[in-house]
């Protein structure tokens, strides 16, 4: 016999609607094995999610009957169909055979952003590192989750090479300038990645998301090697990434690789949040004239292509790589140069698309 309250957790999770079936959750046969604890209202049920369906949707049904005035619920989320073959359009686990998890909030992370691009060497850290330092001046808790275990960067960016410590099982994460920090460049020779392959990434990332000691944090930035592999795959199964933001160069032939990279986000439902053209020009100090070195509108058009917005388009910096180099990100080594200035309102952009993302989610799902 159901109780008022189970009454109520069933009507608030039947009002959010599965694009896939077109109803509610609880028509829709997700909802299995309801328990609620009349003296505290905390809900306890098993989410049968299917690959085809929008993973936001567990995010959805916390919100919506914490919204509802109950506490958090506990959910088990299972995967009815099963293990799976590749079914089409989700992303193949570079473990054959083994069956692709259901990507999950990590507790304390409120959003997890990739930053990613279809080519190496276009800015992805750079852009990762100073859009994270700015939203930590912000006021906001940032951490930066490197993401790149071929090429960490992440330590020589920041100037940080110390080992981190390990506590009570968890890993504490470094810091620098305000963001938390892990890189497998923390914990390894620079050159031991190499020979690694899908299972050992998915099993660091998945160490990298539960066991450091994140705390709570309003932003985790993960930095993505470049192109659609490993990194990519196992980042959008185990965690619910919030949004991608897509870095590209000017040039028509990084755009095209970047338009891979990003569609890749949007078949596993993961938003991809704008486009950020970098080395976008070369603007003379002197004349204040700027010159498009390596063509111009790729960025523009790539966003186009995907219908989001471009976030912005930072120039080329004289100074900016030395000052990397040193352990510095341009917005706090020249916090007034035209680079800086861009990064900053991507920052601003970002948490706002970030925003406005999940107030519309259920409206348009
Ligand atoms: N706007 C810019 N102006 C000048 N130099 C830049 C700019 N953006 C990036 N760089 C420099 O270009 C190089 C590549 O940038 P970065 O390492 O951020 O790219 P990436 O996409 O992360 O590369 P990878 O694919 O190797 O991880 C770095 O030396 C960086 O300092
Ligand atoms: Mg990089």
């Amino acid at each position: 016999m159901s109780t008022p309250r189970q009454d109520q957790v069933r009507a608030t999770l039947d009002a959010i609607i599965n694009s896939r079936t077109s109803q509610g959750l609880v028509a829709s046969g997700m909802i299995d094995q309801l328990t609620v604890d009349e003296s505290t209202g905390e809900a306890k049920f098993t989410f049968l999610l299917r690959r085809d369906d929008p993973a936001t949707l567990v995010r959805q049904a916390r919100q919506a009957l914490v919204a509802a005035g109950l506490p958090q619920p506990r959910i088990t989320v299972v995967d009815p169909t099963g293990p799976s073959k590749t079914t089409h359009g989700a992303p193949q686990s570079a473990q054959a055979g083994v069956p692709a998890p259901t990507p999950m909030e990590v507790p304390g992370i409120r959003t997890v952003i990739a930053v990613s691009s279809g080519k190496g060497g276009v800015g992805k850290s750079t852009v990762t590192v100073n859009v994270a330092v700015a939203l930590a001046e912000e006021g906001y808790r940032v951490g930066i989750m490197d993401a790149d275990f071929y090429g960490p960067d992440l330590p020589r960016m920041v100037g940080v090479y110390e080992k981190p410590v390990v506590q009570g099982g968890r890993i504490i994460p470094l810091e620098a300038y305000g963001v938390k920090l892990m890189s497998i460049g923390f914990l390894v020779d620079r050159d031991a990645p190499a020979i690694w392959r899908g299972p050992i990434i998915t099993k660091v990332l998945q160490q990298f998301l539960h066991d450091v000691d994140w705390g709570e944090l309003d932003f985790l930035l993960a930095d993505m090697p470049p192109g659609t592999g490993d990194a990519q795959l196992s980042l959008v199964q185990q965690v619910l990434v919030s949004g991608a933001v897509i870095v590209t160069t000017p040039q028509e032939v990084a755009v095209g690789d970047a338009l891979r990279g990003a569609k890749m986000f949007e078949r596993v439902n993961v938003p991809v949040l704008g486009v950020v053209e970098n080395m976008s020009g070369f603007i003379d100090p002197i004349s204040g004239m700027r010159h498009d070195l390596f063509g111009s509108g790729g960025g523009a058009r790539l966003a186009d292509e995907l219908g989001v917005p471009l976030l912005g388009q930072v120039p080329l910096q004289a100074g900016l790589v030395d000052a990397a180099d040193r352990g510095e990100p341009i917005v706090v080594a020249a916090p007034t140069s035209a680079a800086a200035v861009i990064l900053r309102e991507i920052a601003t952009l970002v948490r706002q698309h970030v925003a406005a993302a999940r107030v519309s989610l259920p409206v348009l799902e």
